[in-house]
């Protein structure tokens, strides 16, 4: 079975394609991270108009990287959501009318599902059941997957995801957007010992999150800091190990609830280096496994969405030419 998936949930434009039997053909990733920088964040018209540019040229590439005629393919899978609607409706709408045109089945995807399942690109992919941390821009929770579609929510952010808080404290910082990665560079060269951040929500029982408060934390301290580029760092270290440390405390309490012993991380936080040293110690201590996907498959990508909709079509789920993007859409 060979897919052509599509990824235009946010500010980057993803396509792939797909094949159960020799893996990913292709993929291109096309992100309008320059586009936005200017406005310190993604400008939902901007994206839209961005993808519906980019998207055909992309697909032409892909399926032409992956030596692939539309009559090769038994499917196209587009994310639905959840997302920036304008955004999504770029990919839905190209995604159900390129299945029409070609008289393929079409599906559509939760963003979430496709990071959820990034880790299955790789060539040690972890077996079901496990329980998978997914940090991006727009979410952040703990789900326990028995397998695909069988996910129950055991925690998420009560108010921001963790990638936004480090999004917001790297601006706070006069880093550029999107600063998450920026700010774990910056971190790179901090000290530990100089700032203790809270580790919010650790102190009560439940595997919930939330991360707005590190971010006050944040502001305050940097206001009454001496701004020099040491303190900078120092205070972008503090914050990093704080939101690391946070994390790893709740996957600690969703494995020992759980009583499973896999631990899958996926989304853009996923790419960060602090977090995925501290989590194989973790995992390591508890004699356990980590699997990460790729860096490239960790932020927005199509091939993501490629997989899960390969293995959406083959437990028969399709969607309908008149399926609605879906802005807000629970896992
Ligand atoms: O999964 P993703 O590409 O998009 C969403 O679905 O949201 O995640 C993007 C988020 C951004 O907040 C970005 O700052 C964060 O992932 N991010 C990082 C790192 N790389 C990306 N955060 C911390 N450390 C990183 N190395
Ligand atoms: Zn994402």
């Amino acid at each position: 079975m060979r897919v052509l998936g599509i990824e235009t949930s946010c500010d980057e434009t993803g396509v792939a394609v797909y094949d159960d039997a020799s893996g990913l053909l292709s993929h291109e990733l096309y992100s309008q991270v320059k586009l936005h920088a200017d406005y310190g964040g993604v400008v939902p018209e901007l994206a839209s108009r961005d993808h519906v540019r980019k998207l055909i040229p992309l697909i032409e590439k892909a399926l032409a990287d992956a030596n692939t005629t539309p009559q090769q393919l038994d499917g196209v899978a587009f994310t639905q959501g959840p997302g920036l609607v304008g955004a999504l409706l770029v990919g839905s709408s190209v995604g159900r009318s390129l299945a029409y045109a070609w008289d393929l089945p079409a599906v559509g995807v939760h963003h979430m599902e496709g990071h959820l399942l990034a880790p299955m690109l790789e060539e040690n992919a972890p077996q079901f059941p496990f329980v998978a941390l997914l940090v991006s821009g727009g979410h952040s929770m703990l789900v326990e997957v028995k397998g695909i579609g069988q996910y129950t929510v055991l925690g998420e952010s009560i108010d921001d995801a963790a990638g936004e808080a480090f999004d917001k404290t790297a601006k706070l910082l006069g880093l550029d957007y999107p600063g998450g990665p920026l700010l774990a560079k910056l971190a790179e060269q901090g000290e530990a010992g100089h700032y203790q951040f809270p580790r919010p929500m650790t102190d009560r029982p439940g595997l919930d999150f939330s991360f707005s408060g590190l971010k006050t934390f944040a502001a305050n301290t940097i206001r009454d800091c001496d701004n020099a580029p040491q303190t900078h760092a120092n205070i972008a270290y503090a914050f990093q190990e704080a939101v690391v440390d946070t994390l790893l405390i709740k996957c600690r309490r969703a494995l020992k609830q759980t009583r499973l012993k896999r631990l899958v991380i996926a989304g853009g936080v996923s790419a960060n280096t602090m977090l995925r040293s501290k989590l194989a110690e973790l995992m390591q201590s508890l004699n356990g496994e980590v699997f990460y996907p790729d860096l490239a498959f960790c932020t927005d990508n199509g091939a993501m969405i490629a997989y899960a909709g390969l293995q959406r079509l083959k437990a028969g789920h399709t969607c309908e030419l008149t399926a609605q993007a879906k802005p807000r859409w629970p896992l």
